[in-house]
């Protein structure tokens, strides 16, 4: 097979890793990243080229004239605006789910209302778009409860309120207010779901399906999952929790009734869909939301684990031969620790340095780097989420000691990580 050159979109430890990923391939000749970190910058095998994820008329020039026979996009912004259509008209192949298809993430309440006709298991919801009935409606349940905005809000379009006047300042923020814009102009009430959440992450080309190893991801920026969400603190995979059971339940009760059914709908969905899922005790999985995109930091330890040619899977997808391929991957237990600026997910300092990345090296650790970028020759932070220290053991506990050890070789000054990625598979 003749090598392709293949283009990455974003700029995140998703997208380094992506990136990463596709250098080892065998089928793979040149690979660009628009517009990658410094950690990118760094690896030989990667080019990174400076244009906006969002400029999709520069991405598809450049994609014709360095002849990118594969683009994957990282990031939701994009592919909701539909870049994967863009690239249509120019007949390059480009990975992830068009414009339509991936509403399933771009808006919450076509989610829903997607998962209620196809009985996809999912929590009780109601949309509002004016605040009175959303008041009078709150009213009338007990909380907790959760409120959501409808469109795509940088991850944190999402409040549980755990009392009725959280409950009412955060529709009226949303909804009188102006706190996530458009997107939050229309929101979703839903019920608050108890159990143990876990990332299912597959390939879909349009039909069938290639489930990813299984992760979990820690949201809440503190240890023992305390203080406000963020977009990702840390993430393992395996997932326990997704026991043979669970992991064909899921299968068969989610992601084939929710392929089936964009396809019925018109929608074809192709590209990597993840399903959200709450699992309760008694291990019945539900769906708290769809990402049309890869998990960050999931990626990082998932795709440290495939053992298999990444390319040549998007390639396989792309063009519905899914059925042909498998994925292998590594039998160790693979952990990423994120680091990320002091004050995360708050207000934070960028163009702090960092060193002593440089001092790690081996097989079984990687560091993929996020907002990140050079200055001056230094390699310094310009972003929230900074890096994740990613490794490989023989089990959880072994990965995890190696991130931390890692991790202690870093100077960045007011970094801040958790010290329990991946208690949960640890507690088991
Ligand atoms: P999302 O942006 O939809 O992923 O939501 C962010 C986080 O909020 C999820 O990862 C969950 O931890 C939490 N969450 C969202 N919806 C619910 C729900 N219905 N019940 C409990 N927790 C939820
Ligand atoms: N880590 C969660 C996400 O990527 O949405």
């Amino acid at each position: 097979m003749a090598k392709i050159n293949a283009l990455v979109v974003g700029s995140g430890g998703r997208e380094h890793a992506l990136a990463w990923s596709l250098a080892k391939s065998s089928s793979v000749d040149s690979v660009y990243i628009a517009p990658g970190n410094a950690g990118t910058e760094l690896e030989k095998n990667i080019q990174n080229v400076p244009i906006d994820p969002m400029n999709f008329e520069a991405l598809s020039d450049f994609a014709l004239r360095n002849n990118c026979d594969l683009t994957i996009i990282g990031p939701e912004a994009p592919l909701v605006k539909g870049i994967v259509n863009h690239f249509e008209k120019y007949e390059l192949p480009c990975f992830g789910p068009s414009m339509q298809a991936a509403q399933l993430e771009g808006s919450k309440v076509f989610s829903k209302e997607f998962m209620y006709r196809h009985n996809i298991p999912t929590g009780r919801s109601m949309t509002f778009s004016q605040l009175t009935p959303a008041l009078e409606h709150i009213q009338s349940i007990e909380p907790p409860v959760v409120i959501k905005a409808d469109g795509l809000a940088a991850g944190k379009g999402v409040i549980i309120a755990e009392t009725e006047i959280e409950a009412t300042s955060a529709l009226q923020a949303m909804l009188s207010g102006n706190m996530f814009g458009d997107a939050g102009h229309r929101v979703i009430v839903e019920e608050f779901l108890e159990g143990e959440e876990a990332s299912f992450i597959v390939i879909v080309d349009g039909e069938k399906i290639l489930p990813l190893a299984t992760s979990q991801d820690h949201k809440r920026v503190g240890d023992n999952d305390l203080g406000p969400n963020t977009g990702g603190m840390g993430a393992y995979s395996p997932a326990p929790i997704v026991d043979e059971n669970i992991h064909n339940r899921v299968v068969k009760e989610i992601i084939l009734p929710t392929v089936r059914g964009m396809r019925a709908e018109g929608n074809y969905y192709r590209g990597f869909l993840y399903a959200g899922l709450m699992i309760d005790k008694n291990g019945n999985p539900r769906v708290i939301e769809y990402n049309c995109r890869l998990g960050d930091p999931e990626t990082q330890p998932i795709l440290m684990r495939l053992k298999s040619d990444l390319a040549e899977i998007c390639l396989a997808a792309l063009d519905g031969s899914l059925d042909n391929i498998s994925a292998k991957w590594d039998s160790r237990h693979s952990v990423g620790v994120v680091i990320a600026s002091k004050g995360y997910p708050g207000k934070y300092k960028t163009g702090i340095p960092i060193s002593g990345i440089n001092t790690i090296s081996g097989n079984d650790i990687k560091i993929f780097h996020a907002g990140t970028i050079f200055e001056n020759g230094n390699v310094v932070s310009s972003g929230g989420r900074v890096l994740c220290v990613t490794s490989l053991g023989e089990s959880i506990a072994a990965s995890q000691e190696r991130c931390y050890a890692g991790i202690n070789k870093i100077s960045f000054e007011g970094g801040t990580f958790r010290n329990d990625i991946g208690w949960r598979a640890l507690e088991r």
